[in-house]
């Protein structure tokens, strides 16, 4: 899910040269000094899917195993109502928050809010535990509650937090000092099963060398998009969010990728939704269509500031065939997983949701301030 009011692009750009770390080389703790009892600060975990929406098992204080969507596209971590039990450890902190979401639905569409009270209180996730401030929600109106299953927990930085400068759960781990590495990794495979790997980059995961690009925040950058590997659009600002359960992209960006894909389209106004750009192709012939990475211009200025953090070529990332299905309306007539809309918080971004994910390793690297890609080994 993506935050309403997103200003991506305002921030300083993490420079391609010299991108300053934001956290130290994780340093070597006596008690896990080599040669005494190693023990490394990494983990991997299982993610599964319901309904394009993907969920890893969280303690929060005492709530054990929770169903949290994993989210790169927010930062706060919210406990639906009724799920929330304080740990012996727990702290009311007598503050309140509010978080306006947008693409709530597994169509991609929809938005809502949160409200409620925010507790510090211990998070664990596989072997990684933090201190943390949890955030825990009103119910609804009508007593439900927007996020599916149990709650949410975000991985996009503090630029997209409500916390009122709280740390988000990973930077939590990081400043704590319980990962080996400021990065996490996450695959979605076809199965319902996904990976998400804390604390460094697992090379057993991937075939090749990782290409990567530089980050505008946590998780955005500038890609081209290629169709049949050509580069038809360039320069896309780009959101990665792996709690959106499509992908959505500028109005005119689409309708430009539809024609030249030859992919039939309807383009709707509504009150509520604004313009919305919906395709519809033949099921068994979906297009080609994927990220260049990083974008052109962005791999040229990295090769000639000899950058050794952003590749200096640019590669295509394609969106699985299997993953174009929205919906089968029949006769070999499918509603396309892309679609077009002028309801984002900023009109020229995309947000590129879970489709995306599938086969590809995506390492979000917070000390380099980069995103690493590559193909995931079969
Ligand atoms: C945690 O919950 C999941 C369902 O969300 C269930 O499959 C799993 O067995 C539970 N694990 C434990 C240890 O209770
Ligand atoms: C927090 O929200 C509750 C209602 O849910 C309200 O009673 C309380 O006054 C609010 N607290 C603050 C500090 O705004
Ligand atoms: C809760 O934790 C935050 C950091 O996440 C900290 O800044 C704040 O002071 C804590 N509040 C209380 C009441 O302990
Ligand atoms: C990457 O490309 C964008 C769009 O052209 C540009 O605004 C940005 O400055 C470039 N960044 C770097 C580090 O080259
Ligand atoms: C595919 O289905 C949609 C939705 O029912 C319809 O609007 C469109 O005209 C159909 N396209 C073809 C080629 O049948």
């Amino acid at each position: 899910m993506f935050i309403k009011s997103t200003v991506i692009g305002t921030l300083a750009f993490i420079s391609t040269c010299a991108a300053v770390p934001r956290y130290k080389p994780s340093r070597i703790d006596l008690e896990h000094r080599p040669g005494s009892n190693i023990k490394s600060k990494y983990d991997v975990d299982t993610l599964t899917e319901a309904s394009r929406f993907w969920f890893g098992n969280f303690d929060v204080g005492d709530s054990k195993n929770l169903s949290l969507l994993i989210d790169t596209g927010s930062s706060d971590l919210i406990v639906n109502p009724g799920f929330y039990r304080p740990g012996p450890g727990s702290v009311n902190t007598h503050k309140n928050f509010t978080i306006s979401y947008g693409s709530t639905e597994s169509d991609g569409s929809g938005t809502g809010t949160v409200t409620g009270q925010l507790y510090n209180d211990t998070v664990r996730f596989g072997a990684m535990t933090a201190h943390q401030t949890v955030g825990t929600a009103n119910a609804g109106p009508d007593g439900t509650s927007l996020v599916p299953k149990q709650g949410i927990i975000g991985f996009a930085g503090l630029e997209e937090s409500s916390f009122h400068g709280a740390l988000p759960f990973f930077h939590s781990l990081c400043a704590q000092g319980k990962v080996d590495a400021c990065r996490f990794g996450i695959s979605l495979g076809d199965n319902g099963k996904g990976t998400q790997v804390l604390g460094q980059l697992d090379e057993s995961m991937f075939k090749g060398e990782l290409t990567t690009s530089s980050i505008i925040q946590e998780w955005a950058l500038w890609t081209d998009i290629a169709l049949d590997n050509k580069i038809i659009l360039k320069n896309a600002l780009v959101e990665l969010d792996t709690g959106t359960a499509t992908i959505l992209g500028p109005v005119d960006d689409v309708v430009k990728i539809f024609k030249a894909a030859s992919i039939q389209y309807n383009i709707q106004e509504s009150e509520s939704a604004g313009t919305t750009v919906t395709g519809y192709f033949p099921c068994d012939q979906p297009p080609q269509l994927g990220l260049s990475i990083p974008s052109r211009s962005n791999a040229t200025e990295a090769a000639k500031k000899h950058s050794r953090l952003v590749s200096h070529k640019s590669s295509v990332f394609n969106i699985k065939p299997d993953q174009w299905i929205a919906k089968d309306n029949g006769n070999n007539n499918c509603t396309a997983i892309v679609s077009g809309t002028d309801a984002m918080p900023l009109s020229n971004l995309w947000v590129v949701g879970q489709p995306f994910f599938h086969g590809i390793y995506v390492d979000h690297n917070i000390a380099d301030g980069t995103l690493g890609f590559a193909p995931v080994r079969a």
